[in-house]
């Protein structure tokens, strides 16, 4: 179990309790979270569930995987050092209070 933070473009934040396991862009399509689409389902095809990791945890996370690192190359927004796919990001109790800032738009 992990509380996410979502903040969103406008500044509407929203604290998740996710359970290990689920992805950051599961939890977020679930509980109605607009600034992520995950249209893909979570296969990491559709780099709609981009999203920006706070710059001080992000070395907590698992590395990006290829796959994903091709996908960070076509999200929508800008592509910034902390780019991360929602999909890719298991909640655990490691990731508890992570904040995640979401782009303007996803597609
Ligand atoms: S949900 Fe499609 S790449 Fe993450």
């Amino acid at each position: 179990m992990a509380n996410i933070t979502y903040i969103e473009s406008n500044g509407q934040s929203t604290t998740l309790q996710l359970n290990e396991g689920w992805s950051l862009m599961q939890g977020a399509t679930a509980n109605g979270i607009d600034g992520i689409i995950g249209e893909c389902g979570g296969s990491c095809a559709c780099a709609t569930c981009h999203c920006y990791v706070d710059e001080a945890r992000l070395g907590e996370l698992p590395a990006p995987s290829e796959g994903e690192l091709a996908m960070l190359e076509n999200v929508a927004a800008e592509r910034r050092p902390n780019s991360r796919l929602a999909c890719q990001i298991k909640a655990t109790a490691a990731l508890e209070g992570l904040v995640v800032h979401l782009p303007e738009t996803q597609e």
